[in-house]
C-alpha cells in the first residue's frame, strides 16, 4: 500500500454548531489510517451567492470562492455528509457546488458522499440529489461510498464514538472505497 500522505477535505452541509453530520465527520475521520489527513472545509457560510455575473476575471472573484476552489485543487479526495432539508441538499451547500460547475475541481475527483438524518430514510432524497450534482460535475464516486444513515441522534456516542456496529462497518467499507479510488487515479 502506498504510504503517501493523502488528504481528504471533509464537507458538512450543516452550519449547526452542535451538527449531528459534522460530528459524524469526526467519527469517520477517527477511523481513517494514520497517513490519511482529514481538513474540514468552513467556509460554506461566507460563500456569495453564486451567479455567473460574479465569475469572470480572476481579479474580480470573492476571495471566499478561490480559497474554496484551491482547497479542492490541494485535497486527494473530498468527503461531504449533509442534512436533508425540505427533501433536498440544504441551500448553502448546493450553492458551494455550483462555483464549481465552472472551475472544474470536482473532475475526477474521489468523492464520498453521505447523508445523516433522524428520520427512518437517512436523507436518502438528498443523497440522490447531491449525487447527482457531483456526477454531473464528473466526481469519483465509487459504489462503496454514498451512504444515508438514518436514525442519527442515537447512532452517535457523547465520546465520538458510533454506536451502531452495521454503519461503523458500512463507514468502514465507504472510505476503503474513497481511499482505492484515490490509489487508482495516481
Ligand atoms: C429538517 N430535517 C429533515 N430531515 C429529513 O430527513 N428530511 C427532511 O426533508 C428534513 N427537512 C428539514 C428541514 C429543516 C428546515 C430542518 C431544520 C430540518 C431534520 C434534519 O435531518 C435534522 O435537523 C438534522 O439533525 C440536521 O442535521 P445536523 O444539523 O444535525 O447535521
Amino acid at each position: 500500500m502506498d504510504h503517501k500522505r493523502l488528504v481528504v477535505l471533509a464537507i458538512s452541509g450543516s452550519l449547526r454548531k452542535q451538527s449531528s453530520n459534522s460530528r459524524l465527520l469526526s467519527v469517520i475521520e477517527g477511523m481513517a489510517p494514520s497517513h490519511v489527513e482529514f481538513r474540514q472545509y468552513d467556509g460554506l457560510a461566507n460563500l456569495p451567492h453564486f451567479s455567473p455575473d460574479l465569475d469572470g476575471d480572476e481579479s474580480e472573484r470573492n476571495k471566499a470562492v478561490e480559497e474554496w476552489r484551491e482547497q479542492l485543487r490541494a485535497a486527494d479526495a473530498v468527503m461531504i455528509c449533509t442534512p436533508e432539508y425540505a427533501r433536498g441538499v440544504p441551500g448553502s451547500l448546493k450553492n458551494a457546488l455550483d462555483w464549481i460547475v465552472s472551475s472544474g475541481e470536482f473532475m475526477g475527483m474521489p468523492t464520498a458522499a453521505i447523508s445523516a438524518s433522524p428520520h427512518p430514510d437517512g436523507g436518502k432524497e438528498a443523497l440522490a440529489s447531491l449525487m447527482m450534482t457531483l456526477k454531473m460535475m464528473s466526481a469519483d464516486i465509487p459504489d462503496e461510498a454514498s451512504l444515508a444513515v438514518p436514525f442519527i441522534g442515537t447512532k452517535l456516542g457523547s465520546d465520538g464514538s458510533i454506536k451502531d456496529g452495521n454503519i461503523a462497518s458500512m463507514l468502514l467499507n465507504l472510505m476503503q472505497a474513497l481511499l482505492q479510488a484515490v490509489r487508482e487515479k495516481k
